[in-house]
């Protein structure tokens, strides 16, 4: 497998052409950003960190009957992916009240969300993500009903099987968010990462923050945190 020229440079990720068409190679650097990229640190080792962890994650959802984008681990910091024409809005599913639910409606922190809270972000930095629905989506041509809907219930199962692997690791999955895409045969497929990065992991009972907000809040021990959380789930980095 050939790198060829950069396709996209993210605020954590980068991505590359490859000498298959139908193949990305995703480049996970140490670059870690928050608050839209208004904060930006790199920290040591979270790019190889990220790129394991991710893969991890993937195959477990893969095994659960998840299709995602992930092919291979092909160096430390990158992973070989399938081609996906990404859809521009992100899936949060929360299960806990944390982040910006506890500060868009004055909830309390920790408060548990039953049902778990389905809601849809518009990827775009400039706007902060501002939060849409099913019929911005619909009306603005960026997913169909049907693609919807499929997004819907793809988060919901992944919730299922992540909240029981982080339970037995003794960790509270509060939160997180994904990323779709369509493939070259029109499936839904689970795309970008699911890492430290883009969920709130909590100690279930302590309660220590143990994903992206030491970053965001100052806490510190960021990576060594991320690595934690890996080893309590079977995975040593
Ligand atoms: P929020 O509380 O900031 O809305 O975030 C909810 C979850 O989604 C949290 O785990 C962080 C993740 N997330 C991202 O990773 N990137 C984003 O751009 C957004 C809006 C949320
Ligand atoms: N992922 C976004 C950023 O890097 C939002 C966040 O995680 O705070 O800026």
């Amino acid at each position: 497998m050939e790198k060829r020229d950069e396709l996209y440079r993210g605020k954590a990720k980068t991505v590359y052409f490859t000498d298959d068409s139908d193949k990305l190679i995703l480049h996970f650097r140490n670059d870690t950003s928050a608050f839209d990229g208004e904060k930006i640190e790199q920290l040591d080792r979270k790019g190889e960190v990220n790129n394991k962890f991710n893969h991890f994650i993937m195959t477990k959802l893969e095994e659960a009957g998840v299709a995602t984008q992930v092919e291979s681990l092909i160096s430390d910091t990158e992973s070989l992916v399938k081609k996906l024409d990404m859809i521009p809005v992100e899936c949060v599913v929360r299960n806990l009240a944390a982040g910006s639910l506890v500060r868009r409606l004055g909830v309390e922190e920790g408060q548990e969300l039953s049902p778990p809270v389905f809601e849809f972000f518009l990827k775009n930095d400039a706007l902060h993500d501002p939060m849409i629905n099913d019929y911005h989506i619909a009306s603005f041509g960026w997913a169909s009903e049907a693609q919807i809907a499929k997004m819907k219930s793809i988060t919901f199962e992944v919730n299922n099987v992540l909240k029981a692997l982080f339970a037995e690791g003794g960790m509270l999955l509060v939160d997180y968010k994904l990323e779709f895409g369509v493939d070259s045969d029109g499936n839904i497929v689970l795309g970008d990462e699911f890492t430290p990065d883009g969920c709130r992991l909590w100690d279930k009972e302590t309660r220590k923050k143990m994903d992206k907000d030491r970053f965001r809040q100052g806490l510190g021990s960021v990576v060594e945190t991320y690595i934690e959380v890996a080893e309590r789930i079977g995975l040593s980095l």
